[in-house]
């Protein structure tokens, strides 16, 4: 694998706009409006990508379809995390078959994580010949360039070397909604847990220039977004590469310090990464949601250190208490894996009596997926999955329990929430925390604070109305 970081040069990211301008006169001198349509798999990063790659199709002069059936474009921005995420896009990308059938013109290409392993990507060549093209997450701002190579030579196009990866800014973004916005600071992962897919197919951990990044969020903020989420699969290493002398608390402050209501949140924060520093900064600023995502994996120290977590549980526990102690009213989840090879009962049991000593808000709870390439996945695992599946159960019903005791401890308080958005003609809307409330109300409310008084609550959500104004 290349090593280095490469920042994409601006003559490189004008040449794919050009060839933008380009698509969209081929399409303009045969009299089309064409359509895309662009699938999503997988976590935030993923959302955020797929945002660049309608952005780039935007320029291309295509419209977005809401669906597959006769979009001259498809692209699947898929995700690797788990084996079930694979399965379900090979299902998928397999019925794309008959959607071409009637659509002969149309262009498939695949992207994201998955394409990041070369024996996906062979797999794709030789099974599944209807695909036109594939880039892996580091050829992503090339995407203008293979599709007029697919366009115009009918031919398909694999873009898929590997690379430490690069940093391309100025690649245009199509949002999805008005009222909240995520904002890339740092790519790829250094940590290499011995479970996890994502530092082989994301590459190593590069973080954005903050005045980039702070020139992105005010163009949000100046255009009305209310709730910016900072991403990057491990925010607290922000900054280490760039050498100005900044880490994440920094330029969490710096953000924070722009003026307008609005809330500011991030993720992902690694146990072993998240300071005391951090803590304070989100405690002293009123526009940084008490909100952590802080995931543990497991509660037993052999399996964090199979993991390869580089924290114990104690540590883990210190830091839980300090964010308290600043700030009490914290908002906490996790991620869980359940039957990591060789993980026994007891060690299982001992995740459980960690989540019911912090009692999150919410997990996020799997079961251990091998992933090909991944430490783990030379690891003796002789646990059946039956017995994975009961202990994956006992974890939930405990969270569940959890979950509803918090949810019914709201009922009665009087909270603020963003309304963003509104379904079968009731609206959601986010507490600071994150929590879901629903309410009824009138549409123009989407993207503005409301104070809401609980009446309800389930394991989910929580339910309200609205304060008079
Ligand atoms: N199997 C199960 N869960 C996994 N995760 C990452 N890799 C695997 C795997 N191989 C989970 C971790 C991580 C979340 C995004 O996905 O809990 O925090
Ligand atoms: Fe995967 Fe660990 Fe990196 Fe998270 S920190 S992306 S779990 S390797």
């Amino acid at each position: 694998m290349d090593t280095k970081t490469t920042v994409i040069a601006s003559e490189d990211l004008a040449r794919q706009a050009r060839i933008c301008d380009e698509i969209k006169e081929h399409w303009r001198g045969q009299g089309i409006v064409p359509r895309a349509y662009v699938d999503t798999y997988g976590c935030q990063q993923n959302e955020a990508d797929s945002e660049k790659i309608r952005g780039m199709l935007a320029a291309c002069g295509y419209e977005m379809a809401e669906d597959e059936e006769g979009a001259d474009v498809i692209v699947l921005n898929t995700c690797a995390i788990r084996e079930h995420a694979e399965q379900r896009v090979y299902g998928n990308v397999g019925a794309l078959v008959h959607t071409k059938r009637r659509h002969p013109g149309q262009k498939i290409f695949l992207c994201g994580c998955m394409m990041g392993q070369p024996h996906v990507v062979e797999k794709i060549k030789k099974s599944y010949r209807h695909v036109d093209g594939v880039f892996n997450p580091h050829q992503l701002w090339r995407f203008p360039e293979l599709l007029r190579q697919a366009l115009s030579t009918g031919k398909r196009v694999f873009a898929a070397e590997d690379s430490a990866g690069s940093i391309a800014e100025g690649i245009p973004l199509l949002r999805q909604g008005g009222v909240k916005a995520w904002v890339s600071v740092m790519y790829g992962c250094n940590n290499f847990c011995s479970y996890c897919i994502v530092p082989y197919v994301r590459g190593r951990e590069r973080s954005r220039h903050p005045e980039e990044i702070l020139h992105e969020v005010r163009g949000l903020l100046q255009r009305g977004y209310k709730d910016i989420t900072l991403l990057g699969q491990n925010v607290n290493s922000y900054g280490k590469d760039l050498g100005l002398g900044i880490d994440f608390a920094d330029l969490l402050a710096e953000i924070a310090g722009l003026p307008g209501d609005f809330w500011l949140r991030f993720m992902t924060s690694h146990p072993k990464d998240a300071t005391k520093k951090l803590f304070d900064t989100m405690a002293a600023s009123p526009k940084i949601a008490k909100q952590f995502h802080l995931p543990v994996q497991s509660g037993n120290d052999r399996v964090l250190k199979e993991m390869n977590r580089r924290y114990t549980r104690a540590q883990y526990l210190s830091l839980v208490d300090y964010g308290r102690q600043v700030m009490p009213e914290l908002v906490l989840t996790s991620d869980i894996i359940v039957g990591f090879p060789g993980e026994t009962e007891e060690e299982f049991e001992d995740t459980l009596s960690l989540i019911e000593k912090v009692r999150y808000d919410a997990l996020f709870t799997f079961i251990y997926s091998p992933r090909k390439g991944t430490p783990a996945a030379e690891m003796a695992d002789p646990v059946p999955r039956q017995e994975k599946n009961r202990w994956f159960d006992r974890l939930v019903t405990a969270q569940n329990k959890i979950s509803e005791e918090i949810h019914l401890g709201y009922v009665g308080k009087t909270v603020k929430i963003l309304v963003d958005g509104a379904e079968d003609g009731v609206l959601t809307g986010r507490t600071e925390g994150g929590r879901l409330v629903r309410l009824a109300g009138p549409t123009d409310w989407i993207g503005r604070f409301v104070d809401v008084e609980i009446t309800g609550h389930t394991t989910w959500s929580l339910e309200g109305k609205p304060k008079v104004q």
